[in-house]
């Protein structure tokens, strides 16, 4: 398929295959560096995304920059989307149907990009991009070959402001994100 940047957002932003479309504000895209080495991929956008076009801007997305920048790899550098482009209301998880219907954008971006590293912000993602029974809270952190990347996920930082306690589980997945970086000589920097 000849895809490009502008005829995929024109395409999501356009977008009718599922309900979501006729509350959402703007389409949550994505963003980022267009050519990364590393994808990380969140579930679907919330009330600040809903408003801004932009994934991970609210209180979830403000946790997810510290631990960026803690283990230096910065936000700008990297491309950052979700399994849903819309976003669901008063942020219920995404239904199944709506998975199924937003996903070929997101694999779109994927053959666009050609990321080496995946990372799964949470099971949700998880779910969807590694297999349906992920279990989070024992395979955060592991790693999965697939196609022509490598994949993991960590738990998605809206659960750490829940749970503050999980916070050096993930400081140490995130710590060990940028060892592989590192291995693999990826460009972050
Ligand atoms: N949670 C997500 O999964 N994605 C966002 O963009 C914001 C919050």
């Amino acid at each position: 398929m000849n895809d490009s940047w502008d005829k995929l957002y024109e395409d999501a932003s356009s977008c009718q295959a599922c309900e979501l479309c006729k509350t959402r504000t703007n389409c949550v895209f994505g963003v980022g560096n267009r050519e990364a080495d590393v994808m990380f991929i969140g579930e679907a956008p919330g009330e600040n995304e809903d408003k801004t076009g932009v994934p991970f801007v609210g209180k979830a997305g403000q946790l997810l920059d510290k631990y960026l920048y803690a283990v230096d790899i910065p936000r700008e550098n990297v491309y950052i989307a979700n399994i849903l482009k819309c976003r669901p209301p008063k942020n219920r998880d995404p239904l199944p149907a709506e998975e199924d219907a937003c996903i070929n954008f997101l694999r779109r971006q994927v053959l666009l990009i050609k990321p080496k590293i995946i990372v799964c912000l949470g099971r949700i993602s998880a779910m969807r991009l590694i297999k349906p029974d992920f279990k989070i809270t024992k395979e955060h952190g592991a790693w999965f070959a697939k196609g022509n990347y490598l994949i993991t996920a960590v738990y998605h930082p809206a659960l750490l402001l829940r749970d503050p306690r999980r916070k050096e589980e993930m400081l140490e997945d995130m710590k060990q994100i940028k060892k592989k970086l590192d291995e693999l000589d990826l460009k972050i920097n």
